[in-house]
């Protein structure tokens, strides 16, 4: 065989197979999506996503206490209220009783080295279930949604978020929400993750269930990017750098790898972040309770294509999962 044709040598070992990686998977790398609901004692699961379930803030010691133990480092919350009177304009997101900000709290005095970000969108709270404020037609009314959002985000922020991550997708919220931080003094004490590349996707379908948050009538597609949109998530990404955004997030990730590279190379300053959604995770169940593959085998394989699209960052109901599999 002639010399340059020869490139089994290189990776015949276990070792130097791993040497092949730009990035490895480390535990700083993960990020658990959590749903904490409003019944203080709750732990239900959702049937939808295997192994998640929706907690009270009593609960959470037990949840979290030996995650962390296991390397845990970060958190993304969503909150899931079921008592709360909802309306037009999501009032119960920042409700100081309510779930997420009671969560923050708890966390932060449980467990101090733990990084709490926070999910901001109406979605989850407003009567129509859409991620925004809406005109009496049915569409949404941008500049005070941007506006909402960004007092959401600030009272999170107050108290005690470490990351804020708007997922409504109203434009220019990423500006208003940097504009709020620092006048309230915290713009140098939260992060701003912008869920950038978000796309209207039907992997959402066990996370709406979770969080009780489909929308009443219509869809998300006025505001969510198109699938094919790669110009507008490259729009997007480069718009949201621009307004102050300190991570840019794409969601989901296995069918948006390119975009995560386009991330990559057009805000190469920041950390890139994605997402693995819950119908990303259901999936990759799905097809190992089928036989299909190895779930362990197809975890890792998805997640290595996320490092090699250029994430450095991954937001996976497979965490505690990885915190195992990264021991072994
Ligand atoms: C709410 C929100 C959604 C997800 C994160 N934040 C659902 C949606 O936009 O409909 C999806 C997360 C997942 O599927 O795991 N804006
Ligand atoms: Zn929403």
């Amino acid at each position: 065989m002639d010399i340059s044709s020869v490139l089994q040598g290189g990776y015949h070992h276990p070792l130097a197979r791993k040497w092949q990686a730009q990035r490895q998977l480390t535990k700083s790398m993960l990020m658990y999506p959590i749903f904490i609901t409003d019944d203080p004692d709750a732990c239900v699961s959702i049937s939808s996503l295997p192994g998640q379930s929706r907690w009270g803030v009593n609960k959470l010691e037990a949840f979290l206490g030996p995650l962390v133990k296991k390397g845990l480092q970060s958190v993304i919350l969503f909150g899931v209220p079921l008592k709360c009177t909802k309306d037009g304009r999501g009032t119960p997101a920042d409700d100081p009783s309510g779930p997420v900000i009671l969560a923050i709290q708890k966390i932060r005095q449980l467990f101090p080295t733990v990084y709490i970000a926070c999910d901001v969108c109406l979605c989850e709270y407003t009567d129509h279930g859409h991620c925004g404020l809406l005109n009496n037609d049915g569409t949404i009314n941008n500049t005070p949604s941007a506006a909402r959002i960004a007092e959401v985000a600030v009272n999170y922020a107050k108290a005690g978020a470490h990351c804020v991550a708007p997922s409504d997708m109203m434009d220019g919220r990423i500006k208003a929400i940097k504009r709020g931080l620092i006048d309230a003094g915290l713009g140098n004490k939260c992060t701003l993750m912008s869920y950038s590349a978000k796309f209207a996707s039907a992997l959402y379908g066990p996370f709406r269930e979770a969080a009780g948050s489909a929308p009443s009538h219509g869809d998300r597609k006025c505001y969510q990017l198109p699938p094919s949109g790669k110009g507008l998530a490259r729009r997007a990404i480069q718009r949201d750098t621009a307004e102050g955004a300190d991570i840019i997030m794409v969601k989901p990730a296995l069918p948006y790898l390119d975009i995560i590279g386009d991330a990559a190379e057009l805000a190469k300053d920041l950390p890139i972040a994605c997402y693995q959604v819950s119908g990303e995770f259901a999936m990759i169940h799905a097809g190992a309770n089928a036989g299909v593959y190895d779930l362990r085998t197809m975890a890792f394989e998805t997640v290595d294509s996320m490092l090699r699209a250029g994430a450095t960052l991954i937001l996976t109901y497979f965490t505690p999962e990885f915190l195992d599999w990264l021991e072994a």
